[in-house]
């Protein structure tokens, strides 16, 4: 019987950058998500005689995946395997699998679907086994993309580092559920150029900047902080604790050899004039960006009529607006 999964990305608080074991995706520190409601990402997996993909975009016309993406998939679903079987639940698990993905997420919108793809798989796969947790779905959802881990769990979710050199040594959990707070992400895309470096080139440079190991010594306050402004739904908390964040990982990424340079003129515009609107109008936005020149706001209601009004005048920008999602789940 075919398995059916849906999922969807996430936006990072607390970002995730660099790993201690690159092949399995072991994080080097913390980090922590919203996840989002849209756009979402569906995929059907099948007993096979062999492993194949194949890819939908959001108006249904088959796109090819390049060899890279076809061996990422290949290569993640061995290493769910090989957890499964660690675990002793890979009891029915099939010899291989037929994938087919099917992307409702616009490529003009700047989010990387990797998240959705990987967490929808994870789930995907965990239908195979029995009595799988869904700390257990994290795991195998991180092993294709560290931030899919997140999207296992709806709302506020984080992922775990952990120790050591295990493949189930880090995984995700809920901070808290999505009806908890009822924030929302407005989405400016500047720009819609592919990026140039990937997140999982991107992770393996981050060891090379000067930056980095005092980054790793500030990440555990700061995830203490922002689980707190979470729980106590103190958004200049979480603001102060994100943007600082935020910017932190973009230093790290522009001091690492080569330099990634993921921010835009226009993302720097936009920061600037969201923090002029937010101290003019006493507003509850705040803003972060991942590994792109898109900018996320995510406000609280309050702040919606006032948002939107900026976010809809802004020329030549792609705009998407999401609100917290419940994670991901079979179909
Ligand atoms: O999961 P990856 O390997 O695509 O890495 C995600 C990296 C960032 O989006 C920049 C940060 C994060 O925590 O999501």
């Amino acid at each position: 019987m075919p398995i059916r999964a849906s999922s969807a990305p996430n936006v990072a608080l607390i970002k995730y950058w660099g790993n201690r074991k690159e092949e399995l995706r072991l994080p080097a520190a913390d980090s922590l998500s919203m996840t989002l409601d849209r756009p979402t990402v569906e995929v059907v997996a099948d007993h096979a005689g062999y492993f194949s993909a194949r890819s939908f975009e959001p108006d249904g016309t088959p796109r090819t995946l390049t060899e890279k993406e076809s061996t990422r998939l290949e290569k993640h679903f061995l290493l769910a395997k090989k957890y499964l079987t660690d675990i002793s639940v890979a009891h029915a698990f099939p010899a291989s699998v037929s994938l087919e993905i099917r992307s409702n997420i616009p490529r003009s919108i700047g989010l990387a679907s990797s998240a959705a793809v990987f967490s929808a798989l994870a789930e995907a796969y965990g239908g195979f086994a029995t009595q799988l947790s869904r700390r257990d779905v994290s795991v195998i959802a991180r092993l294709g993309s560290g931030s899919a881990s997140r999207s296992v769990f709806g709302g506020f979710s984080a992922m775990i580092a952990g120790e050591g050199d295990a493949i189930g040594a880090s995984y995700a959990k809920e901070i808290a559920p999505a009806n908890h707070w009822k924030l929302r992400d407005i989405i400016i895309v500047p720009s819609h150029k592919e990026k140039e470096t990937g997140s999982t080139e991107g992770h393996v440079l981050a060891h090379t900047s000067p930056l980095f190991e005092a980054r790793l010594r500030a990440i555990p306050q700061r995830q203490k902080t922002c689980i707190e402004a979470i729980r106590e739904k103190d958004f200049e908390k979480l603001a102060r604790v994100s943007e600082e964040d935020c910017l932190d990982m973009h230093a790290v990424m522009a001091s690492s050899t080569p330099a990634l340079r993921y921010l835009s003129e226009e993302t720097h515009r936009i920061i600037r004039e969201i923090k002029e609107l937010r101290a003019r109008e006493h507003l509850a936005v705040l803003y972060t960006m991942d590994a792109g020149p898109t900018v996320h706001l995510i406000c609280e209601e309050s702040a919606l009529p006032a948002v939107r009004g900026y976010a809809s005048a802004q020329k030549d920008c792609t705009i998407f607006e999401a609100e917290i999602g419940k994670g991901s789940r079979v179909v």
